[in-house]
């Protein structure tokens, strides 16, 4: 299948939305990352996008659509606090998971009796979505377990000739994928920390303890046992100053290794080594969500044997991008 990349204007939108009418899998632009659509009410639509991410089917997608009225269309009920989360947060960088009413396809809810629900902050993501007239079934636009795509080029290294398009909208603004609430109970659940801060969420209203990492067989938000987000090499964080840091550099070279170090800009002006990603400022850290998975595409395997990246504060969008960078790493971090 040869893969067409379309442009953003609506001429080109309406083709490419046309196409996820006929059942076939568009790639498009969010606020947060590029989203793998398809049509949410096919069976058969939606299965192609397990097959074309190579994702484990007990993980579910998250359904998006265009406008707020929209929601009430695929969930049993919106319940007060739902309401006044989604007033808040919606259209933005946020993903509601509520209970599912029946009417969008199994196997975009993975045999699970909620479903979840965002509305793309991004003019042309959105537009697309209402030009299809359609819930949009879409994860992240990327081969399972790989960063996701946070430019079109992303996409294409990933899924060129298994889809029909990608509508390029260049770079995303946010970086990182939505927060994901879980709004069916009295107060909201953070399922996975992202574009939203609990700091923001906290601001209109308490919020339940997140559940463990892989504490039960029945996680909440499923896809969150699986690997994700891995470099092309092994990565370790280093959480120490940059005496230590160069420390570890030092200590990979020294074995004869060919270190490569993603860090923000103040942390590199004081590490001597070769092969450097500088991911934004320490003291903004938006900028370092912004430029995270290009950091971790950035560097092969066949160029270097082992990645070495800093850690930020657990604070704020901190927490999404230590979120990241610790599955990345797989647990692997070296402290002073
Ligand atoms: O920013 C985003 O959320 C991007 C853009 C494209 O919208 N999408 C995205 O989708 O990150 P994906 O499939 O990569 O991640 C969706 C997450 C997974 O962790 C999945 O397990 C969880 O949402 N999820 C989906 N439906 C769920 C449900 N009914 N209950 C609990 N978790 C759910
Ligand atoms: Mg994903």
């Amino acid at each position: 299948m040869e893969t067409k990349i379309y442009r953003m204007d609506q001429q080109a939108i309406q083709e490419a939305a046309e196409l996820v009418k006929k059942g076939e899998l568009i790639a498009f632009p969010t606020e947060t990352v590029y989203g793998l659509g398809a049509d949410a009410t096919s069976e058969e639509a939606v299965k192609k996008i397990y097959e074309a991410k190579g994702r484990p089917s007990d993980n579910p997608l998250i359904v998006h659509v265009a406008d707020r009225h929209q929601i009430k269309n695929y969930v049993e009920e919106i319940p007060p606090l739902a309401e006044r989360l989604i007033d808040h947060f919606m259209p933005g960088p946020f993903t509601i998971i509520l209970k599912s009413n029946g009417k969008i396809a199994p196997t975009v809810t993975a045999g699970l009796d909620t479903v979840a629900i965002r509305i793309p902050d991004h003019p042309a993501g959105r537009n697309f979505i209402r030009e299809t007239g359609l819930p949009i079934a879409a994860p992240s636009a990327n081969i399972s377990g790989k960063p996701s795509p946070t430019k079109a080029r992303h996409v294409a290294e990933d899924l060129n000739g298994r889809i029909a398009g990608i509508i390029d909208g260049g770079a995303t603004g946010v970086g990182l994928e939505s927060t994901v609430v879980d709004g069916t109970g009295e107060l909201p659940v953070i399922l996975r920390p992202g574009g939203v801060t609990a700091e923001e969420i906290k601001a209109i209203t308490d919020i339940a303890e997140s559940p463990a990492r892989q504490e039960s067989d029945k996680p909440k938000a499923p896809g969150m046992k699986y690997n994700h987000y891995e470099p092309d090499a092994p990565m370790i964080l280093i959480d120490g100053d940059a005496g230590f840091f160069q420390q570890q550099i030092n200590q990979f070279s020294s074995k004869g290794e060919k270190v490569a170090v993603i860090a923000s800009n103040e942390l590199a002006e004081k590490l001597e080594t070769e092969h450097i990603y500088q991911c934004g400022p320490r003291i903004n850290l938006k900028e370092v969500a912004v430029n995270l998975y290009e950091a971790l595409r950035f560097f092969k395997k066949t160029d270097v044997d082992i990645i070495l990246a800093e850690t930020f504060e657990d604070k704020g969008i901190g927490q999404a991008i230590m979120n990241r960078l610790t599955k990345a790493a797989q647990d692997r971090i070296s402290q002073k």
